[in-house]
């Protein structure tokens, strides 16, 4: 179980490697990285038989950038029939599991090939269950089986507590029909990514106050109006008469980059399109004097050296709060909803 396997969007196969290679070597574990272009996965391929799990053991999942989801494991190949026989002897060298998920890379072949898995979960599920390598325990490690093609699989394991929330990192979420832009799903996903479920109530709730910069034509703003929030918008462009009608939005057509609300507010959104140093800089100024205490901001990635690019604006709003001792947490996720760009999210402290 030497290989670490991590799915992406398909594209950033380069991102993830160049991420994985720098969280090994701060961890020691020696191997290298790969990955096909628009293949939507990668590989880190570690030296050692124990490389893959020195590495997930040292790493937290939510932590890194472009992976979606990780597993540590081996490619097995699968014959025409009776693939079931095969997976079984496979899994006997693996630990007994707590859950299992079915999960194909965000390709076209991925796509393919789901409907193969949803065919095959249930009689491998029963014969892993009889079998006795999967009962239903949370607390032990999760089988991965990633689907390659119908003749080829990599029998991955992932502690839940330790990987995605969601099988391949995608969250099922449904377009709300009221709101006015699709972009929604983007700030819906960030919370249940970056807000654990049981804090909803106290962290995104209805007796707060929120500013949503480039806010036009109301997506985001949707989403902090669901939550029962007094909504400043600033956008030159228009807000959906629906939100306006709630009579908790206020619509400013000023500049983002230089309005300042005269009360703090709880929450800054922003989903400006511009240089990513530009957006980085907002984040400083809003979380660092104290304008708002959480935010979330994309950033939107460069042409080129994008994982480089990230790592230089976190790391430069890291020491920017560092340096005037203020205590801020600081994530930052490609989301399913994300496409050339990241999103941040930072909590003052
Ligand atoms: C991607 S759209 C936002 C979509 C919105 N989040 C939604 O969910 O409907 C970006 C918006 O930023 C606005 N924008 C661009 N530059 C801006 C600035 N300097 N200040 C305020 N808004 C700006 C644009 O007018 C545009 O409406």
């Amino acid at each position: 179980m030497n290989t670490l396997l991590l799915h992406c969007r398909p594209g950033f196969e380069g991102e993830v490697c160049a991420e994985i290679a720098e969280q090994a070597a701060r961890l020691s574990v020696a191997g290298y990285a790969k990955g096909k272009a628009n293949g939507a996965h990668a590989e880190f391929v570690c030296s050692e038989p124990d490389g893959a799990e020195r590495l997930m053991q040292g790493q937290r999942f939510n932590r890194l950038i472009f992976p979606r989801q990780w597993a540590r494991g081996d490619y097995l190949a699968l014959p025409e029939t009776d693939r079931i026989s095969v997976l079984l002897q496979a899994l006997a060298d693996y630990p007994q599991c707590g859950s299992l998920w079915l999960e194909v890379f965000d390709s076209n072949d991925g796509k393919e090939l789901s409907n193969f898995c949803k065919k095959f979960e249930a009689p491998l599920r029963k014969a892993l269950e009889k079998a006795g390598r999967l009962v239903d325990d949370p607390h032990k490690p999760r089988l991965l089986l990633t689907f390659k093609s119908g003749r080829e699989v990599f029998l991955g394991l992932a502690e839940p507590a330790n990987s995605a929330l969601w099988p391949m990192g995608i969250p099922r979420l449904k377009f709300p029909r009221e709101a006015p832009s699709r972009s929604t799903l983007k700030l819906e996903e960030a919370w249940h990514f970056f807000i654990p479920r049981e804090q909803w109530d106290t962290r995104i709730s209805d007796e707060m106050t929120g500013v949503d910069l480039g806010a036009s034509p109301g997506g985001w703003t949707y989403q902090l109006v669901k939550r029962g929030m007094l909504v400043t918008a600033i956008d030159n462009g228009p807000m959906a008469e629906s939100l306006m009608d709630t009579g908790l939005v206020t619509h400013l057509m000023v500049d983002g980059f230089t309005w300042k609300p005269k009360q703090p507010v709880d929450w800054m959104v922003c989903d400006i399109v511009e240089k990513p140093a530009r957006n980085a800089a907002l984040l400083e100024t809003w979380i660092g004097e104290g304008l708002c205490r959480e935010a979330v901001v994309n950033l939107k990635l460069p042409m080129k050296q994008r994982y480089a690019e990230v790592r230089k604006l976190l790391q430069r709003l890291e020491e920017s709060f560092a340096a005037r001792k203020i205590k801020v947490s600081i994530a930052c996720k490609q989301l399913y909803h994300d496409r050339e760009e990241v999103t941040c999210h930072l909590r003052r402290l």
